[in-house]
């Protein structure tokens, strides 16, 4: 008996392979996406062999409105869907002036529009059952982004503020929604950066597979932000408290007194 077909983003390797793989070992179907057909198709033959589950396999690019749209048009129709993991995301360790301009829109594109038109598809027919989750995988570089590559790290913080207005709007409506916070994860995506990740500090870096299930122990606990590899949970609380006792100060008609003219 299927738990509901989970959708994921950036499936073919890296993180989202590990997402699928553990979500078909809790019973779930799956539709996995990506650009490399043929990986995909590796990964879902894999799945259906060790879990016994459903898996469809769409190549699309989710830069290009075409692919995008055909990922959109599945998450309105498909009434199986439970949980939709935005994943699919590449980073830039180049610091700003170094990086091309047109491969930081592309950026954008694939961090930051793609899981704001999928979560855009998904949301009407999650409301309308009256459940359904939304991972959003961000990166520590949203709270930090002078870390990398200044355009990755604007477009994480872009999915964290989302992900933060997304479950306030989506309260009491059945839909949960979680925003995951990646430290250096070992996978292709330092390749892509230009940065492999064996040229990291070994320990800086976690394997995906622990990556992943840290943040479906967060998920079963209910937690909204969930950040693997920050040791001290409470440095995120006081964060948050921090940040959450200024939001009252922040709008005033009068400047304040330091920016007065003597
Ligand atoms: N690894 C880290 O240290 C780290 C840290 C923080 C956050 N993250 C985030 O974690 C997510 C997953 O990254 P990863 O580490 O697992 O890297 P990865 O192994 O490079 O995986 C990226 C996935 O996204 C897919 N993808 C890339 N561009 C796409 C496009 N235009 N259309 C559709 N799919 C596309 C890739 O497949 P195709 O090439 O086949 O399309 C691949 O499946 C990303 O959002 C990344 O920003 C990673």
């Amino acid at each position: 008996m299927t738990q509901g077909t989970v959708l994921v983003t950036g499936a073919s390797s890296g993180i989202g392979a590990v997402y699928a793989d553990r979500f078909a070992g809790r019973g779930h179907d799956l539709i996995l996406v990506a650009r490399n057909a043929a990986r995909l198709e590796a990964v879902a033959d894999r799945l259906r062999r060790r879990h016994g589950v459903a898996v469809r396999t769409v190549a699309a690019d989710l830069t290009d409105r075409t692919g995008l749209a055909a990922v959109e048009a599945i998450l309105a129709s498909d009434a199986s869907i439970t949980h939709l993991i935005n994943n699919a995301g590449f980073g830039s360790a180049a610091p700003l002036a170094a990086a091309s301009v047109d491969e930081m829109e592309r950026m954008i594109a694939i961090n930051v529009t793609a899981p704001m038109r999928l979560t855009y598809a998904a949301v009407p027919a999650f409301t309308a059952r009256g459940k359904g989750t939304i991972i959003n995988i961000a990166s520590i570089a949203a709270i930090g982004p002078e870390v990398l590559n200044g355009v990755y790290g604007g477009s994480k913080s872009f999915v964290l503020g989302f992900s933060q207005s997304l479950r306030k709007d989506l309260a009491g409506t059945g839909v949960t929604v979680q925003v995951v916070l990646p430290g250096a994860t070992g996978t292709e995506f330092w390749d892509v950066a230009g940065l492999p990740a064996s040229h990291l500090p070994q320990e800086w870096v976690m394997s995906a597979e622990d990556l992943v299930d840290a943040a479906l122990i967060g998920l079963d606990r209910g937690e909204f932000a969930t950040v693997p590899s920050l040791q001290e949970g409470e440095e995120w609380g006081a964060w948050e408290a921090a940040r959450q006792a200024m939001l009252p100060h922040l709008s005033n008609a009068v400047p304040a007194a330091r920016y007065r003219s003597a």
